[in-house]
């Protein structure tokens, strides 16, 4: 498995403009924004953009607050590639959209060009928020089981795909528990040709399951290294965020489960480079598929 960062570039609808005194300047479509980044030790490069922004998310006596500069609306659209989501100001300062997964969403989009052995595969996408990663899959012709205990995120999702022009019935979207999802389907003996998961560090299922990443991610491991199909072309995607978890640990977390031999694939940081070409540490990531 190779050791490679994955460096998110700027598109036309996104682009990370600054980042300095750890905060960030956005581009999300035609809105800027700016929002904590507790990465972003150094000093700004370009203090003259920031008054571009329309909002600041702000935390205050551990309450987290937008603070609106202009008259802007609840929601907009932005794209990428030639799918469409929409943009929301959320209450966890998060908008909808991680951008620094725009690299795994080219490699899920190669995987289908390159080496999906069967047509339609099946893939599953567990803690799938507002579903740009099913959405990506299911623009390839995969059929997507997406599983996410919000039903706000699943709404969104929903509205992610129309926007996308993604046929009704492409995705699956499920309210469930990812950890009893995955373990009631192992014991099904359902397969999958493809896993992509990303995992928050504390999270609660629809009934109020606890997920606790030290404690639950190698039991959700284990249920999925016997859902994953080990066909040539069959795939596996883990991403990581603030849970201080280094890339290695991802990767042996992984390799424990799935026996890496005949897999081709990389682990490591997720960034996204700014304008002014520094780069800004986002996550971590393992990712392989079977040869
Ligand atoms: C970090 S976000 C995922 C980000 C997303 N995959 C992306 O890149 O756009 C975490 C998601 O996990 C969901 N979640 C938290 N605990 C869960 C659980 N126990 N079972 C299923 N989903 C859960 C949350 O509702 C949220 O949508």
């Amino acid at each position: 498995m190779n050791n490679l960062n994955l460096i998110s570039q700027p598109w036309p609808d996104y682009e990370l403009l600054d980042s300095g005194d750890n905060r960030k300047l956005e581009r999300f479509g035609k809105f800027t924004i700016v929002r904590p980044e507790a990465q972003a030790l150094w000093n700004p490069s370009r203090p003259e953009l920031w008054k571009q922004a329309v909002a600041e998310f702000k935390w205050s006596e551990g309450k987290g607050k937008w603070h609106k500069k202009k008259e802007i609306p609840d929601g907009w659209r932005m794209s990428w590639d030639d799918l469409a989501f929409a943009v929301r100001l959320t209450s966890f300062k998060h908008t909808g959209i991680f951008p620094e997964q725009a690299e795994n969403w080219r490699w899920i989009q190669k995987m289908a060009d390159d080496s999906w052995p069967i047509a339609n595969p099946k893939i599953l996408n567990l803690f799938g928020y507002t579903g740009v990663a099913s959405i990506v899959a299911a623009k390839t012709g995969a059929n997507v089981v997406h599983v996410d205990a919000s039903r706000q995120s699943n709404a969104w999702a929903k509205e992610n795909a129309e926007l996308s022009g993604i046929a009704a019935g492409s995705i699956k979207f499920l309210l469930e528990d990812a950890l009893k999802f995955a373990e009631r389907e192992a014991r099904r003996g359902s397969k999958y040709g493809g896993i992509i998961l990303d995992p928050p560090a504390f999270g609660r299922g629809p009934k109020g399951e606890v997920w606790r990443i030290e404690e639950h991610l190698p039991q959700l491991l284990a249920a999925l290294s016997k859902l994953l199909d080990r066909k040539s072309g069959s795939f596996f995607l883990l991403n990581g965020y603030a849970a201080g978890y280094s890339p290695q640990s991802y990767l042996q977390a992984a390799e424990s489960r799935f026996d890496p031999k005949n897999t081709k694939g990389e682990f490591g940081e997720l960034a996204i480079r700014e304008s002014s070409g520094r780069i800004l540490p986002q996550g971590i990531y393992v990712r392989f598929c079977y040869t």
